[in-house]
């Protein structure tokens, strides 16, 4: 079986093909992804019309690259027809929104054959509608220009079974989810089976690194920037400074994270003009952002973990490429919960990719195959 995925959901467009030799073990063939972060950062955050006009550029290019490096890209010698004029028509109309896809749709499609891969599988939520979109519709039409079948995925679900990737992970698991637009505990009893039991109630902890490093003048996306000022703090900031915990000693698995956005707000706007502009104060404060997120993470998902008699602790997101937080987090549970598994995935498969799409379409028997129903669903839950 050979997967060709899509995710768009935010300001990457990833496109990767993953196949399984044999049942349980999986070969990454290609694994594109484009970012968009230089274009965002004059903004401080990700653009939704921006970020859905660069899919549209991105996509082909992607896909290309992504076949290419999975040595099925192949040109064709001269097929034409009524048929194939028919099957254009309808593709027209399936990026009837995005014109620009179509132009270069329409000279790919023309110029290089069908992949041998047996399905299509793309992000359907959550995520960015419009962007999320652009994926969707670029899924339709391939499934239509090339007969194979769309697998609708959810994206939170990719960044919890992408840890199955080669990983015999022993079941029930805790996973903490943690990304620029969610932060979320979930129990997983089984693949395809969820429950929700925490989440936030206001800021994802990558939002808050992100709109913290703004306060402090860092650019986006703030957590790697946060990070890296704080790996400095050893070697140049003596300086201590204490922002608070939200929600650590609560007895429900929530998390809360604009009370610490807000206290850096504070802090920062009480200092005087060359104190903020030190670097000591941003290596300080990079450093006590950090581990107040650290700290309040690995409380909740270790309290879950022990609650729910899980075997095993999951990191998955953005944020959990954050190398603090994971060394955090095999320290405790090492000394906590000597019995229990530890899996986080490598950074390029932390923050957003294709690959967990595909591994989730792999993994999963319950997909929704078909394009009738197919639509954005940007706050779709697992
Ligand atoms: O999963 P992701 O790539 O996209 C979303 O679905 O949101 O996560 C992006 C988030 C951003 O907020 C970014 O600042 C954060 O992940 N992030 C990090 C690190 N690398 C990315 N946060 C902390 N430390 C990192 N090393
Ligand atoms: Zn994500």
């Amino acid at each position: 079986m050979k997967i060709l995925s899509i995710d768009t959901s935010c300001d990457d467009t990833s496109i990767s093909i993953v196949s399984t030799p044999k049942k349980g073990c999986f070969t990454i063939l290609s694994n594109i992804v484009s970012s968009q972060e230089k274009l965002h950062q004059e903004y401080g955050g990700v653009y939704p019309s921006l970020a859905k006009r660069e899919h549209q550029k991105n996509l082909v290019p992607v896909l290309q690259k992504a076949l290419k490096g999975a040595k099925l890209l192949s040109e064709v010698r001269g097929v034409k027809g009524a048929k194939l004029l028919l099957k254009f028509k309808k593709l027209s109309e399936i990026l009837e929104r995005e014109p620009e896809l179509y132009k270069k749709l329409e000279k790919f499609l023309k110029k290089y054959k069908k992949p041998n891969i047996d399905a299509i599988a793309v992000t359907v939520g959550p995520g960015l509608e419009p962007c999320l979109w652009v994926g969707i519709n670029f899924a339709r039409a391939l499934e239509h220009y090339w007969g194979i079948p769309v697998i609708q995925i959810n994206h939170i679900e990719g960044h919890v079974l992408i840890n199955f990737l080669n990983n015999d992970v022993k079941l029930p698991a805790i996973a903490l989810i943690v990304s620029g637009g969610h932060t979320q505990i979930i129990l997983v009893k089984k693949i395809g089976k969820y429950e929700i039991i925490g989440e936030t109630r206001d800021d994802a902890a990558g939002e808050c690194f992100d709109k913290t490093a703004r306060i402090l003048g860092l650019p986006y996306p703030g957590g790697p920037e946060i990070a890296r000022m704080a790996s400095d703090s050893n070697k140049t900031s003596t300086q201590v400074i204490t922002m608070p915990r939200p929600m650590l000693h609560t007895k429900d698995y929530d998390l809360s994270f604009s009370g610490l956005k807000t206290a850096v707000l504070y802090d920062f706007k009480k200092r005087t003009k060359k104190q903020k502009g030190s670097k000591a104060y941003k290596i300080a404060m990079a450093k006590e952002i950090q581990q107040s997120i650290i700290d309040v993470l690995i409380k909740k998902t270790l309290k879950a973990t022990r609650d729910h008699g899980a075997k095993t602790v999951i990191l998955g997101g953005g944020v959990s490429a954050n190398k603090e937080l994971k060394r955090q987090f095999k320290k405790n549970i090492k000394k906590q919960l000597p019995k229990v598994q530890f899996l986080a995935p490598i950074p390029k498969l932390s923050t957003d990719n294709a690959v967990m799409i595909a591994i989730t379409a792999l993994l999963n028997k319950n997909n929704k195959k078909g394009v009738k129903a197919i639509k954005a669903q940007g706050n779709l839950r697992i």
